[in-house]
């Protein structure tokens, strides 16, 4: 069954790799991941999306299989994976159990509607001593000028925290799955240039996935965040912004 997440990944399959950064962003978290993988291991991918991370992957020589429940950002993954994608809930994964060796989800675990499911199901297809790695779409939050106002709607749409997911609010929820946290690794820093204007833009356009529950409530904070970002001097001029990523990594404790 698709959740409300991947129904509306759906719509904007289209637009979602520039949306997101382009191939810029899948390169750049491809290079952070690959010194961390075994190119002798085939990696499972879940919630692969369009593929554009794990085409980086595979050209970095690692054997990327990968799994989504969105079927038309499964389309594009298929274009660039060929048969290795499949449509499957990451909660429900169609995985013999202690059978994979590596698993990574970049951007995942802020729209699932329940991490403990997926962190279960990862450590149920990992072998003993298996990992999984992840890339927190909302680790650390830039605190620039644009940033403080994407900040305050999140926090307004989502005063429980349960789409934040950097270490503090995954870790206790793995290790109660049976798979410990050993830390952040690979951390980068990417600088690059946006307007107020164009983040106005892609909120009203329905492209930021924390809009995307809450019906008529969330559409007036996104048009009051968008507001506010239009109020912020000379809105349509680039500025240079900032992110730090970085690959949290859990391993499947050996006893479970
Ligand atoms: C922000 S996108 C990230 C896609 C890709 N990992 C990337 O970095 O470009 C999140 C993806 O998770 C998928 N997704 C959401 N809920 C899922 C679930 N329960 N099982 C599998 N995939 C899911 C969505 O369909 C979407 O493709």
């Amino acid at each position: 069954m698709t959740t409300h997440s991947a129904a509306e990944f759906d719509k904007i399959a289209r637009e979602y790799d520039e949306s997101r950064g382009g191939t810029a962003r899948a390169e750049g978290f491809a290079e952070q991941l690959a010194p961390l993988l075994d190119p002798d291991r085939v990696l499972l991918d879940v919630g692969i999306g369009t593929g554009i991370v794990a085409a980086e992957l595979v050209r970095r020589g690692i054997p990327t299989v990968g799994v989504d429940l969105a079927p038309a950002m499964l389309s594009l993954a298929r274009r660039r994976l060929g048969a290795a994608v499949a449509v499957a809930d990451a909660a429900r994964l169609p995985i013999r159990s202690a059978s994979v060796a590596q698993t990574v989800s970049t951007w995942l675990l802020h729209v699932v509607p329940d991490r403990a499911a997926v962190f279960q199901e990862v450590a149920r297809v990992l072998k003993p001593g298996g990992r999984y790695y992840v890339i927190p779409a909302r680790g650390q939050r830039p605190t620039d000028e644009i940033g403080v106002v994407v900040n305050e709607l999140e926090d307004l749409l989502d005063p429980q925290r349960s789409r934040q997911d950097g270490p503090e609010e995954l870790a206790p929820t793995a290790e109660s799955c049976g798979l410990s946290y050993l830390g952040p690794f690979g951390q980068r820093t990417k600088v690059f240039e946006e307007s107020p204007e164009d983040m106005a833009q892609a909120l009203s356009a329905g492209l930021f996935s924390g809009s995307w529950t809450g019906g008529a409530k969330a559409a007036e904070a996104t048009e009051s965040a968008c507001a506010k970002l239009r109020a912020l001097s000379d809105p349509g001029r680039p500025r240079k912004r900032e992110v730090v990523d970085a690959v949290l990594v859990f391993e499947r404790v050996r006893d479970v």
